[in-house]
């Protein structure tokens, strides 16, 4: 069993609503490791996180800072800006990093920075499913080839900041312009085509009377047609996210930091 010592040390950037799951799940022991430092625009709400652990985090606001504390992963779950403005540094010192805001790596001049220093430091880019289900069959596919990707997202109007009668299309179009428009709304359209290796077609409907984040994705490829319908329960602190969107990254963080003999799952 690791000791305190050698567990792996942890940053997290964006203190909301992502955050506050990744924390308890560090607190719970079900990611087996410390969470070192802290940072958001509004140091208050990391303070109240760093309430809940016994091991205090540094808390701090700027990107030079964060990076003094000795990190082997730093998690961004704060924005799409945070990715751009703080990802290549970090993964250039070496740091690995997890994504939440994947939209951001839909704009092709920030992935290939944030690819270039991972690849000279030795780094990696971890981004979860998040929200959706099935993306190891949507790898699996690629290999074969991809014919179509789609993405049918539906959400509560309010979570998607419109007042509608009925269920109304907001937006069909390819993935890239999605995740500009509904920043908040639709990263999942980015783990999609980044895990097909094509760019999904996205349609976002805003239902006045849903109750939860549905996601359907449809995959055509010579080896399979994937259909895949994900019901998701809002966060209770952000209903614009996902309860999953957390548990992927918890997931995720659990996996790379564990030493299971056994992996299930591709
Ligand atoms: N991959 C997925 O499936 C998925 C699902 C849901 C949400 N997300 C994304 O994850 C991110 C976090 O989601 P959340 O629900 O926890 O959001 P949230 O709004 O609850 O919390 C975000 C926190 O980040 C802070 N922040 C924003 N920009 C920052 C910056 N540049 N520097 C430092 N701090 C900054 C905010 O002050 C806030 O406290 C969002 O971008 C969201 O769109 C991804």
């Amino acid at each position: 069993m690791s000791t305190a010592k050698n567990k792996p040390r942890l940053g997290v950037i964006g203190c909301g609503a992502i955050a506050q799951e990744i924390v308890r799940a560090v607190r719970e022991g079900v990611v087996n490791a410390n969470i070192i430092v802290m940072m958001d625009i509004y140091p208050e709400k990391c303070q109240k996180l760093a309430e809940m652990l016994t091991e205090k985090p540094s808390i701090v606001t700027s990107i030079d800072d964060f990076l003094q504390a000795d990190i082997d992963y730093a998690i961004e779950a704060a924005s799409q800006q945070a990715v751009r403005e703080y990802g290549e540094k970090i993964l250039s010192k070496g740091v690995s990093l997890v994504v939440l805001s994947v939209g951001a790596l839909l704009d092709p001049d920030t992935r290939h920075k944030l690819e270039k220093a991972a690849e000279e430091s030795g780094a990696r880019i971890y981004a979860p499913t998040g929200a959706i289900a099935g993306l190891d069959a949507v790898r699996a596919a690629r290999i074969a080839g991809i014919e179509t990707v789609k993405l049918r997202t539906i959400k509560p109007a309010k979570s998607l900041g419109v007042n509608v009668d009925k269920p109304t299309k907001l937006y069909e179009g390819p993935a890239h312009e999605a995740v500009k428009l509904y920043p908040f709304n639709i990263n999942v359209a980015a783990a999609l085509s980044l895990a097909a290796g094509k760019e999904a077609q996205v349609e976002i409907i805003a239902d006045p009377n849903a109750t939860r984040n549905t996601h359907i994705i449809i995959v055509e490829s010579p080896a399979t047609r994937i259909e895949i319908k994900v019901e998701n329960t809002p966060s209770k602190t952000n209903p614009k996210t996902s309860w999953l969107a957390a548990l992927s990254a918890i997931e995720l963080l659990r996996r790379i930091t564990s030493t299971d003999p056994l992996l299930v799952g591709s």
